[in-house]
């Protein structure tokens, strides 16, 4: 089975004592063919890009998260702008609107949305989307920015919102919370929309999938999330991770 994990954290400290075991062998051993690995501020940005550097099947996406854009400054949007030449980089994010912590307040968190959303269209890269207890906003700005390539990752609305995000292109992030007991919500996203729409990701070390709920998550275990979209749909297992890595980079543009 081959494995795209389109939404990691792999610069992050919980890592540090095997991340080159890790990227260097043990992930492509267990299937992983292709990691995107996603910015949340400027340090995480630049680290990811330097993943990128380092190893063939990893990529970086760069941004801002809403819990940090109240420190951004239009120098950020300069030094994003400088990282995302390089040829590694394949998405702007994770950017988006976060009520649930509120930890930069929403009238500055909606204005640097719109300040990268502005980023991706100047530098021509589709956009990975955080939103929590956000959805009509997010939503709304995405439309009103005519925004129509990018991905929302660790989708949590409801199938119909979903449904609005198909008809505009957009991926569904579906990843380590669809195994979990609450999950209807999101089970239902699965069940009602197309494959073709769907990439997986684990937002690792954070959201591992049961039986792994709790502790460090990595890409390998996306085999649980693999397992139970095929469940869910009724198909084979090798027919997830095929079409959700295709369709990730179809999203990115990788060849
Ligand atoms: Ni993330």
């Amino acid at each position: 089975m081959k494995i795209f994990d389109s939404h990691a954290h792999y610069n992050n400290p919980q890592f540090d004592e095997d991340r080159d075991y890790l990227l260097g062998e043990y992930l492509q051993e267990q299937g992983v063919q292709y990691v995107m690995n996603a910015g949340a501020d400027i340090e995480s940005s630049k680290a990811g890009v330097l993943l990128s550097e380092k190893y063939p099947f990893m990529y970086a996406s760069v941004g801002v998260h809403p819990h940090d854009v109240k420190s951004m400054t239009d120098e950020s949007i300069q030094i994003l702008r400088e990282l995302s030449k390089s040829k590694k980089v394949m998405s702007i994010g994770e950017i988006g609107l976060d009520y649930h912590y509120d930890y930069s307040p929403r009238d500055v968190q909606k204005h640097w949305f719109l300040e990268q959303l502005a980023l991706a269209k100047e530098v021509d890269l589709p956009v990975m989307i955080h939103s929590r207890e956000a959805d009509q906003d997010t939503f709304d700005i995405l439309k009103s920015n005519n925004v129509e390539n990018g991905v929302i990752h660790c989708y949590s609305g409801n199938k119909e919102l979903a449904r609005e995000y198909v008809k505009r292109n957009f991926c569904i992030g579906i990843g380590g919370t669809l195994t979990f007991k609450n999950a209807r919500k999101t089970v239902e996203v699965v069940e009602d929309i197309p494959l073709h729409n769907i990439v997986i990701e684990t937002d690792c070390p954070y959201l591992a999938p049961v039986p792994y709920r709790g502790k460090r998550n990595n890409s390998s275990y996306l085999t649980h999330v693999i397992e139970k979209i095929a469940e869910i749909k009724n198909i084979t297992q090798e027919e997830v991770a095929q079409t959700t890595l295709e369709n990730a980079k179809r999203l990115f543009r990788i060849n």
